[in-house]
């Protein structure tokens, strides 16, 4: 089936929602995006304007495409202004309560055929999916960071997806140049089911003192030639992000092997949560 998606709703400007914008305005797409912060949408369309400096000043695109990428992305500082668009990505933060939130909000006012997809990193579609009104239409689609650069997307159905909303999706997803991963409705899919508890275990070796943060992130990128180390990786995700992913991985799996490590506790609990707020396990202020 040809890709019958014209135009890309996207809710969220956080470093996901903006990737997305930016991929998906490269592309050809109309995208609008809505967050509830103004400051957020603004320097949102900053970052996605000077990531889009640094593919021209590398030859990747030309001064003409940057512009015309950045003509096609409207800001909507109300989710109304997301009510035509034929596909919506849900890239908020990852909180089952918050997104549900948008749901209610969102479902109303967008057409009956639309898809609404969601970047969540690890929660169940299926249960997403049940809180709206067309679980037939909704589709996990998930990103990686950051989405200008990272290949692969992770295309997940719930159990009542439909096979035509799949096809649509995985059609909309070639269209961004990326290759698909197709995984099944399981905590935290592929990536993630295997990435953040690697991640976990880096953060148990410094809490256990068995090396510093240098010593890890060194021993990971010269050691098994990561392109970070995992300590960076993570205040790169974000160590709430981090934190939660490794939450549904314990409770939806029941195994402890998938414990947190109380420091990544300990961080997220100080406020530490890496690069977006300052601190992390490295010092960005
Ligand atoms: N947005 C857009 N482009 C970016 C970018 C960003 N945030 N960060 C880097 N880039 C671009 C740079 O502009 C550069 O492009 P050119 O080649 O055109 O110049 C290119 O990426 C390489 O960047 P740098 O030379 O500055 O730095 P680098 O070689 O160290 O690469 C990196 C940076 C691509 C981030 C690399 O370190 C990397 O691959 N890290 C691992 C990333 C990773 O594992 N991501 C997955 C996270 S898990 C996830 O996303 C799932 C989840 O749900 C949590």
């Amino acid at each position: 089936m040809g890709n019958q998606i014209k135009s890309v709703g996207i809710v969220g400007a956080g470093q996901m929602g903006g990737g997305i914008a930016h991929v998906c305005a490269m592309a050809g797409y109309d995208v609008h995006i809505h967050d509830v912060s103004a400051d957020g949408l603004q320097s949102m369309l900053a970052t996605i304007s000077g990531n889009l400096a640094r593919q021209v000043a590398s030859g990747k695109t030309t001064e003409s495409d940057r512009e015309a990428a950045l003509a096609r992305i409207a800001l909507a500082p109300q989710i109304e202004g997301l009510a035509a668009m034929d596909l919506v990505i849900e890239a908020a933060t990852e909180d089952e309560t918050v997104k549900r939130k948008i749901y209610q909000q969102i479902c109303p006012i967008l057409n009956p055929e639309a898809i609404l997809a969601t970047n969540t990193s690890s929660l169940s579609i299926t249960r997403l999916a049940s809180t709206t009104d067309r679980p037939e239409r909704f589709i996990g689609i998930h990103f990686m960071n950051p989405v200008p650069v990272m290949k692969l997307v992770e295309l997940v159905r719930g159990i009542a997806t439909e096979d035509q909303t799949f096809q649509s999706a995985r059609s909309f997803i070639e269209t961004l140049d990326k290759t698909i991963t197709v995984a099944e409705d399981f905590p935290a899919f592929i990536v993630n089911r295997i990435l953040l508890p690697m991640i976990n275990e880096a953060i148990y070796t410094l809490y256990e003192g068995v090396g510093s943060v240098e010593a890890i992130d060194t021993a990971m990128k010269l050691g098994a030639n990561h392109p970070m180390g995992p300590l960076q990786l993570a205040d790169f995700i974000g160590l709430d992000t981090c934190l939660s992913i490794m939450q549904v991985l314990h409770d939806g799996l029941s195994d402890s092997k998938y414990r947190p490590c109380p420091l990544l506790v300990k961080y997220v609990e100080a406020g530490w949560l890496g690069r977006k707020s300052g601190r992390g396990f490295y010092d960005y202020r």
